[in-house]
């Protein structure tokens, strides 16, 4: 039987994953003051069971003013580390699935209301808003919240460290690996894309200036993470908007990346500017991944509209990215994983719990955890 490529292991650094299916990070709008509770032990539970090799926890602020929304997750202190080793505590008890997490600063798309509540942008003065900040001093859409403020050095230098520690706690946890988010509009990208960067000074103009602080962050995070732990990077390849950041720029700040150590690269596309217009179909970022991975030598990864199981052994198998990533696919079916063994005549690890649920007609296809 020939193996399908989606269940081939690899290594990342020294993180061994058992398949290349790999669960992006979903914001879940559910945390109190950041900190995860019944909700998260729920979720990444029932995520940790799938077959996955990994789970991504959602953007999780590295500073309060950093959340995407006042209900978003953080590890900025004591009490987010303490509720998150709690859970994390949990789901390990019953599950070996690495856990990864994306560390994010939403820089001028924070202080917003949750998605389900219509996601406006709050004034600072209202309830559940406050002040945001940018590389620059341009809101998301005219007339909507405040103006981002510009940040200056210290503030710089405040978050980069923020997210230094944040990464430090991290490790204090056990997470197996750190991603840091620098697609999807939020500060980081903000900072690359010259549609959000004005600035003047050593950070704006150029893209080897506008790359400057993401790759201080990077650097930051690296040096406070362990050495033998990978770090993967997520970017936003193209803005779809003109003007904005190109695949072009892209695969330059990937290999800037590679250079200083990044272990692999997630390849998103999109979320900075209202008017980007987003060819939607199946699959309609691996193209973004595949120019990137034939640019550097570390792992990539694809993600967006892959919900198909041929579709996914597809963009392994022919080497278009290095593993897939699901977000939407695997909220809607937990077990993709295991459906995805079966079709594929692969081996998926499943709770010994589970074992049972087995169908007879697939005689091997489970192994217990
Ligand atoms: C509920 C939900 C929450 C999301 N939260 C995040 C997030 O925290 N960080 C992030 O980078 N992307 C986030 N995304 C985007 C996904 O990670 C993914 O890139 C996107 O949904 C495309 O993959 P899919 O077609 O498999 O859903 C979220 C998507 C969904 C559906």
């Amino acid at each position: 039987m020939a193996t399908a490529r989606l269940f081939e292991p690899i290594e990342i650094r020294s993180l061994r994953l058992t398949n290349r299916i790999v669960i992006a990070p979903m914001c879940q709008y559910s945390a109190e003051d950041g900190c995860m509770n019944d909700w998260h032990l729920m979720h990444l539970g029932k995520l940790s069971l799938s077959g996955a090799a990994l789970v991504t926890i959602e953007a999780t602020a590295v500073l309060p003013e950093g959340r995407i929304t006042y209900a978003d997750l953080g590890l900025w202190n004591d009490q987010t580390l303490a509720a998150m080793a709690l859970t994390l505590e949990s789901v390990r008890r019953w599950s070996d699935t690495p856990i990864a997490i994306q560390l994010s600063h939403a820089g001028r798309k924070a202080s917003s209301e949750v998605p389900w509540k219509g996601g406006a942008r709050f004034q600072p003065t209202d309830a559940f808003g406050w002040a945001t900040v940018a590389p620059s001093a341009v809101p998301y859409r005219d007339g909507e919240g405040a103006v981002p403020e510009a940040l200056d050095r210290e503030a710089l230098k405040r978050i980069r460290d923020a997210f230094a520690d944040a990464a430090r706690r991290a490790a204090r946890i056990g997470i197996d690996l750190v991603q840091i988010h620098v697609a999807h509009g939020y500060l980081l990208h903000q900072f690359l894309s010259p549609l959000t960067n004005r600035r003047e000074d050593d950070y704006g103009g150029s893209l080897e200036n506008r790359m400057r602080f993401p790759l201080e962050v990077f650097d930051a995070v690296r040096a406070a993470f362990p050495p033998d732990k990978p770090i993967s990077v997520r970017l936003s390849a193209t803005d779809w908007t003109a003007g904005g950041l190109e695949l072009d720029q892209t695969l330059a700040v990937a290999q800037a990346l590679e250079k200083r150590g990044c272990d692999a690269l997630h390849i998103s596309t999109g979320g900075l500017h209202p008017d980007q217009r987003v060819p939607v179909g199946p699959g309609y970022q691996v193209p973004f991944a595949r120019a990137v991975k034939q640019t550097v030598r570390i792992p990539v990864v694809a993600v967006g509209l892959i919900t198909g199981y041929d579709q996914a052994e597809a963009i392994v198998g022919t080497g278009d990215a290095d593993m897939i990533a699901l977000a939407r696919t695997i909220l809607f079916d937990p077990n993709w994983p295991w459906h995805a063994a079966a079709q594929l005549g692969a081996r998926v690890r499943v709770p010994k719990q589970y074992l049972r649920s087995q169908p007879s007609r697939y005689r091997d296809l489970f192994e217990s955890e």
